[in-house]
């Protein structure tokens, strides 16, 4: 399953090579001069807030960079650790760098038994777990002595340690829902296997781990998204990394960005069959509702992640009929939405459309999903988190006022 894995990224690359454009983006790259002049739209759309050497999202052409390399080739040839190595430290590493930050990472995987504790406290079947995980972030805060220091080299520390210690959280959240006891990390396994081990308490499937990978490398990081932008205006007040992570961590969550993974199972479940996508497709078109999973503020092209996100889903449910049902309404509902509102609204299918899929393929709980896109956005959020503390300045847009400016004070038994 690996070399097919392998193939389908292949194909994806080259079907987004030929289908897409090569327009360049002369707003968005290059060398930058402040005050930049650019159109600014509600919700800060087109907006230039900073400049950046971490990654590059070229919506007109539908494609990801980090750090000069394209996801399609990360994907097919990297791993989650060297990936976020290369967020980074802006550079792939040697053998010798590899190694050491794996032992770095894998020294940090455990957490405080006081947050297991608080974790135990809440009401976990009852909370969302992304609630119960920015929870959790936060009591790690609480417990690290060296939280108050922004230093760049104590925020570097603290970053990848976060990164080392999501999988852990997110993993303990997943068992105590479902009333199991924690599996305590190991550290003869890779990130996104040891992850699968404390999620299932038994060695993981070497080609689920795979495709975990693939899915933590296609999730690392995405421009100044919603999550991206909180953690780094926390952090632009030279508030501490925890907090601007915890922020991170409850703007994920929404069902307009992170969160729409999850809803677009229950929209796929309420489907049901794929003869049901037309009825249910025209029903939303009548009721101007959006259709979860689809859409982006910045890809008018097909999303390269949801590219390869797709055909690992058909690989990955082929093995089991219940979500290969799943699949067929989501290939439908994938096939309309794009043929009626691709041309005319620039509407494709996002990174959350099929990926979900492939996580309830591997038999995680839907209300999951969202926590395991954090654990792969940490380096995205952190590395860019630091990229702007080396050269910072707070973050403090305006607003336009339209109320009244000259009322006069009645006293309240007046009014
Ligand atoms: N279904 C149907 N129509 C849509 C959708 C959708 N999912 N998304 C946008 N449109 C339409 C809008 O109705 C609007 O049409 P109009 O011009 O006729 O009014 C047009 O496309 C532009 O939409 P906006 O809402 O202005 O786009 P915006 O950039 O503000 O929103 C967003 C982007 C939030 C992602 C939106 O597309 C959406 O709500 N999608 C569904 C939720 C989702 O999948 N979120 C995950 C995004 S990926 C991520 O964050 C990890």
């Amino acid at each position: 399953m690996i070399d097919d894995i392998r193939k389908l990224i292949q194909q994806a690359a080259e079907t987004a090579r030929r289908e897409t454009s090569d327009e360049p983006e002369p707003q968005f790259t290059g060398d930058v001069k402040y005050p930049v002049e650019c159109q600014v739209g509600k919700g800060l759309e087109g907006a230039i807030a900073t400049d950046t050497k971490v990654g590059y999202v070229n919506g007109a052409k539908g494609w990801l960079v980090y750090r000069g390399y394209d996801c399609f080739d990360l994907a097919e040839h990297s791993t989650f650790e060297e990936t976020t190595y290369l967020l980074f430290e802006g550079k792939l590493p040697t053998r010798r760098d590899m190694d050491a930050f794996e032992e770095q990472l894998r020294g940090h995987r455990q957490v405080p038994e006081a947050v297991l504790d608080v974790l135990r406290r809440v009401p976990i079947d009852k909370t969302h777990p992304m609630s119960a995980l920015r929870t959790a972030v936060s009591v790690l805060g609480n417990l690290d002595p060296d939280a108050e220091d922004t230093s760049p080299a104590k925020e570097k520390r603290i970053a990848v340690q976060l990164v080392a210690q999501f999988p852990t959280l997110v993993a303990a959240i997943a068992r105590l829902r479902e009333g199991k006891p924690v599996v305590a990390p190991r550290t003869d396994l890779g990130h996104a296997e040891n992850f699968l081990y404390m999620m299932t308490g038994a060695d993981p499937d070497p080609a689920l781990a795979k495709v975990m990978d693939i899915m933590l490398i296609l999730h690392a990081d995405h421009g100044m998204n919603a999550s991206t932008f909180t953690t780094m205006v926390v952090n632009s007040s030279l508030s501490d990394l925890y907090g601007s992570v915890t922020a991170g961590v409850a703007s994920l969550k929404g069902p307009l960005h992170g969160g729409a993974n999850e809803k677009v199972l229950y929209d796929l479940e309420e489907i049901g069959d794929a003869g049901n996508v037309p009825a249910w497709f025209a029903r939303a078109r009548e009721t101007k509702r959006k259709i979860n999973g689809f859409g982006h503020r910045v890809y008018k092209a097909y999303d390269p992640r949801a590219r390869i996100l797709g055909p690992i889903a058909k690989l990955i449910t082929d093995r089991d009929p219940g979500t290969r049902k799943l699949y067929e309404v989501a290939v439908q509902l994938d096939h309309l939405v794009t043929s009626e509102l691709g041309q005319e609204k620039k509407i494709f299918p996002n990174v959350d459309f099929y990926s979900g899929l492939v996580y309830r393929a591997m038999g995680i709980e839907t209300a999951m999903f969202t926590p395991i896109f954090a654990v792969a956005r940490v380096p995205g959020w952190t590395a860019r988190a630091l990229e702007y503390l080396a050269d910072n300045r707070i973050f403090r847009p305006r607003a336009i006022y339209t109320g009244p400016v000259s009322e006069r004070y009645l006293e309240i038994d007046r009014r």
